[in-house]
């Protein structure tokens, strides 16, 4: 069976990571574990993105040579990877031989095929956005903020013909209405599409940039960091190889929206169709994360640093976060505030609780075995109502990427076994001698964990670590597989519920 072939962009190693680079892990990691569980083989791929030329600066100012430079790097973006929990299956760096080599090859193919050609280049240049810019690019006859320092520069590059294969871009774009999501995304492609593209500049004279992979058919150039880029979504799977058709074609690849148009809607499937190679089947773009409506970036200096928030709530806290603020796709605002209260209310006050109440209960009441439900009142009917329902439309709502959603139902029900417990009140039904009450008060531990088991399982995706301690403190096995698991059952009756343990402490005031 193919994989379930899924990978983020590859950050840039010139800068450190930052928010938005864990968000679109955690995102991807999601995506990832939700196809795990639902029975899918998953191949799951990030990396960093090594060569050009602001990665040559960057080593240049740290005293260090580019390879050096970008193997501090990788230990950085790893490692944070590590922290957040990210279950990859491979990492690849574009300076890697596996990388290089079909980089190499696709260049000589379009090369040999007639679809890369020299040219006299005369024009302005941006070094910051390392790109060529036209007149159009012009804001009041100024260049805007974001190209840097702008120089006029004559030069002899290489450039493919991307313009040819224009025509069939919007015909294929046109026929393929999910290969952009979500949809709304796509109309800004297809805008970009109504001008005639120019044939992109893949070259960049050594004399200017070093650091980047050599033209296989002129030593004089290495490759323009877009152009290499892009390829290690075929790289890392074994292009050329038997191995290659066990992933490829790609089903997501996980993006944000500054790098739609034109890299992966326009010059990848062109690169990929003008090669001979199958298109992934579907673009995931997501928003930015902004801090006070601007996006965080390195060059505004507003990141946050996703680690220091892990460090002090732990990782699966930090996960809810993000993926219960964030509406894939949209942009959302990041406050510390905001987190402290998800924090506090949703983790602490309703999931940590419950668990708390429950494992109190069940060792006062029970002797920490977990009884059988016997009595059926309205309350439980209610509750076993919501949670069949809760169950089937979370994991519709993970299907269709709509993770803010997911979560919000799920703590809708976990909020409701909190109710239900106030409800029954054991502490009440544990005065009474009535053999009736007795029952109850066991129905309500049995139903409290079930429920309890059930919602860890639905947000295994999302909070890994804290589901596999919760089922692990309620005697259940880690959740391998949604299938069996995701419904209300009685499986718990005789286990045996763990100590006391609190998941959500709260934070030490600074
Ligand atoms: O673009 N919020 O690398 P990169 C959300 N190397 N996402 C954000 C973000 C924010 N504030 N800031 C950045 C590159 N991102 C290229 C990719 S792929 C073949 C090459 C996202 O380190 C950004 O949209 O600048 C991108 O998807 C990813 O982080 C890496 O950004
Ligand atoms: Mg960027």
């Amino acid at each position: 069976m193919k994989n379930f072939y899924i990978t983020t962009a590859i950050d840039y190693a010139n800068g450190s990571p930052h928010l938005g680079h864990a968000y679109e892990k955690v995102l991807t990691d999601v995506i990832a574990r939700y196809k795990r569980l639902c029975g899918k083989p998953v191949y799951f791929l990030t990396g960093l993105d090594e060569h050009g030329q602001k990665v040559q600066q960057s080593a240049k100012k740290a005293g260090v040579s580019p390879s050096k430079f970008c193997d501090e790097q990788a230990e950085k973006f790893t490692e944070m990877c590590s922290k957040l929990a990210i279950s990859n299956d491979d990492y690849i760096r574009t300076s890697q031989p596996r990388h290089v080599k079909v980089v190499k090859e696709i260049l000589q193919k379009l090369f040999d095929k007639g679809d890369i050609y020299k040219a006299e280049y005369k024009g302005f240049y941006s070094a910051r956005q390392e790109q060529f810019l036209q007149e159009k690019d012009r804001v009041d006859g100024k260049w805007p903020e974001i190209f840097g320092e702008v120089t006029e520069i004559s030069e002899s590059n290489y450039f493919f013909k991307i313009r040819q294969y224009q025509d069939w871009l919007v015909d294929f774009l046109d026929r393929n209405d999910d290969f952009i999501f979500p949809r709304f995304r796509a109309k800004q492609v297809k805008e970009f599409l109504k001008e005639p593209l120019n044939d992109l500049c893949i070259s960049r004279p050594k004399e200017r940039l070093e650091w980047g992979i050599e033209l296989p058919f002129d030593s004089a150039y290495v490759t323009y960091v877009w152009f290499d880029a892009l390829v290690n979504y075929i790289s890392a799977v074994g292009y050329g190889t038997d191995e290659f058709s066990k992933n490829w074609p790609a089903d997501f690849h996980v993006i944000g929206k500054d790098i739609l148009v034109p890299p992966h809607s326009v010059y990848w499937p062109i690169m990929l169709h003008a090669a001979g190679i199958e298109l992934p089947k579907s673009l995931l773009v997501h928003g930015w994360w902004m801090s006070s409506g601007e996006k965080m970036s390195k060059s505004l200096g507003n990141i946050v640093n996703p680690l220091d928030l892990v460090g002090k709530f732990g990782v699966d806290a930090f996960r809810y976060f993000l993926m219960r603020e964030m509406n894939v796709g949209q942009d959302s605002d990041f406050s510390f505030d905001l987190f402290l209260t998800r924090y506090t209310s949703d983790l602490g006050n309703d999931l940590g609780n419950l668990l708390s109440r429950l494992l109190n209960m069940g060792k006062r009441y029970c002797g920490s075995k977990v009884p059988a439900a016997e009595v059926e009142g309205d309350f439980e009917r209610d509750l076993k109502e919501l949670a069949d329902a809760t169950s089937g439309e979370v994991l519709e709502l993970y299907e269709g990427m709509q993770f803010h959603t997911a979560l919000e139902k799920t703590f809708n029900f976990i909020r409701a076994i909190n109710r239900y417990a106030e409800q029954r009140a054991p502490w009440k039904l544990a005065k009474s001698a009535s053999e009736s009450d007795l029952a109850a008060l066991n129905s309500t531990i049995a139903n409290m964990a079930e429920g309890l088991r059930l919602s860890a399982v639905l947000i295994a995706p999302v909070m890994p670590g804290v589901s596999e301690r919760i089922l692990s403190l309620l005697g259940a096995e880690k959740a391998e597989r949604f299938d069996g698991n995701a419904k209300w059952s009685g499986v718990l009756a005789g286990k045996t519920l763990g100590q006391q343990e609190i998941l959500f402490p709260r934070p030490a005031a600074e």
